[in-house]
């Protein structure tokens, strides 16, 4: 009894320690209400300084002014000039606030209309609103910054965020290279609607997420401005610049698509979006209603070298082919709409994906998915792919092969251990209970459990939290 009430008073402190809320009004004066800083990240283990504590955001409106680079022997960099407006909802008084801001330069913060003093190092802009900020009243901030783009990259070395290419750029943030082009809370946990208007020179085309809502040109500029009402993660937005051609369409159901390819392509490059309305129709009979109001591709002739799912318009570099297309479209139900709520649980994202790149081959009369199935488990038991823990491969292991291939073997072994009826039903439960927010790989396992009326512990111990190849 007593030893449980000094953990909860040590946790208490902790709390209030870490919130940073112990100092400011004097405790036992209810007229003053007490204010503090919002913590630097928002608690996930991988990338501890990724997103913020102490508020919400629900809208940003990005302005961008871009201008690339040019041809060689220009060196491979672009400028930036933009303003970023954040509505914000703090959820906590606040006297101090943290943003992730990557690279750039920071010329002013404004909240509620007044400037705000705010510090810019390592990645953290940290603002300091006067007056104070109250709990659950929403406020804008708005930044203005800018500066020389370049090309950045992700904890494994990956080029990633905004990218800077010889007529554009290629935005791609997975996992918290967004902050490498807008002042921005990047964590999956704080999703928010967008707007974008993106300048760059006449010719070039901007795209971002969402619907197309106008461009216009005046003296040589296009501003393309675009519009993303379905709640976004931040890892997924893009505004991608190139040399495209926009291609516009509606499926038979009415879902507009618009995709943007780089005209510096063969036209086999986009081949694989051939059949992008016959996939969208066959994964909704699996997973349930495509989760967006619009969807299409970027296909870009860049050197990034991978594809991402980027919400409602995937980015493809150089190649689009089939089965990537079926891989990123399936994202959007499963990481897009229900997001990782740490990124341990990236396995959710892409055992899922592949899964479903199995089934659509499948059922487009290829490869089966059990022959899938067959080829990972033929990896032999001593092959350092059965090391990775799936539900925690590290933060330099969240694309590691056996995050997608034992990943979407579990699926398919679920499937048989369940029967195709229950993991059906899992399948579209799964998109509709947690869609547009987050969820962890223990919301999955009890959501099978439930489903199926069976305890799955020791099949998920065996195949997500065990360094060892299981014994199906
Ligand atoms: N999430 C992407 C996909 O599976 C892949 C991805 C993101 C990636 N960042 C990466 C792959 C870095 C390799 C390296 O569609
Ligand atoms: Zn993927």
């Amino acid at each position: 009894m007593s030893a449980k009430f000094a953990w909860v008073t040590a946790a208490a402190t902790a709390m209030i320690v870490s919130a940073g809320v112990a100092a400011s009004a004097a405790p036992g004066d209810p007229g003053s209400p007490r204010f503090g800083p919002g913590a630097p990240g928002a608690g996930d283990p991988y990338f501890p300084l990724a997103g913020n504590g102490g508020y919400d955001v629900t809208h940003y409106d990005l302005e961008i002014d871009y201008q690339p680079p040019g041809p060689a022997p220009a060196p491979l960099e672009g400028t930036m000039q933009a303003t970023a407006t954040l509505s914000i909802t703090p959820t906590q008084n606040l006297d101090q606030f943290n943003l992730d801001l990557r690279d750039l330069d920071v010329e002013s913060v404004v909240v509620r209309g007044r400037p705000a003093r705010f510090t810019h190092d390592d990645g953290e802009l940290v603002v300091t609103p006067r007056p104070k900020m109250h709990a659950g009243r929403p406020v804008r901030v708005e930044v203005t910054y800018g500066g020389t783009t370049g090309r950045p990259t992700d904890i494994e070395g990956a080029l990633y965020g905004w990218v800077t290419t010889r007529d554009g750029a290629m935005v791609v943030n997975e996992p918290d290279g967004a902050s490498t082009w807008y002042p921005v809370s990047d964590h999956p946990t704080d999703k928010a609607t967008y707007d974008f208007d993106i300048t760059v020179p006449e010719g070039l085309v901007a795209v971002a997420n969402g619907d197309l809502v106008d461009s216009r040109t005046s003296n040589g500029r296009t501003t393309w401005s675009w519009s993303s009402r379905d709640p976004m993660a931040s890892y997924l937005s893009t505004a991608s610049v190139g040399n495209y051609e926009l291609r516009t369409s509606k499926t038979p159901d009415g879902l507009p698509l618009i995709d943007a390819i780089d005209r510096d392509l063969a036209p086999d490059a986009s081949a694989g979006l051939a059949q992008t309305a016959e996939m969208i129709a066959f994964f909704e009979g699996e997973f349930g209603p495509y989760p967006f109001d619009s969807f299409g591709a970027i296909v870009d002739d860049d050197s990034v070298g991978y594809a991402l799912e980027t919400q409602t318009r995937p980015i493809y570099s150089r190649r689009a082919s089939e089965g990537t297309v079926a891989h990123e479209l399936a994202h959007q139900w499963m990481g897009n709409s229900v997001s990782p709520q740490r990124w341990r649980h990236i396995w959710l994202n892409e055992g899922w994906a592949t899964y479903a790149s199995w089934i659509w081959a499948e059922h487009d009369g290829g490869t089966t998915a059990r022959e899938q199935f067959e080829d990972v488990m033929a990896i032999p038991a001593d092959d350092e792919f059965w090391q990775t823990i799936v539900a925690d491969p590290g933060a330099t292991g969240l694309f590691a092969g056996a995050v997608y291939d034992r990943g979407a073997a579990t699926l398919y072994a679920l499937r048989q251990e369940i029967g195709d009826a229950a993991f059906g039903e899992l399948s579209r439960a799964w998109s509709q209970r947690f869609a547009d927010s987050t969820a962890t790989t223990d919301d999955f396992q009890e959501l099978a459990e439930e489903i199926s009326g069976r305890d799955l512990a020791a099949f998920f111990d065996a195949w997500v939290r065990t360094p060892a190849k299981p014994t199906p």
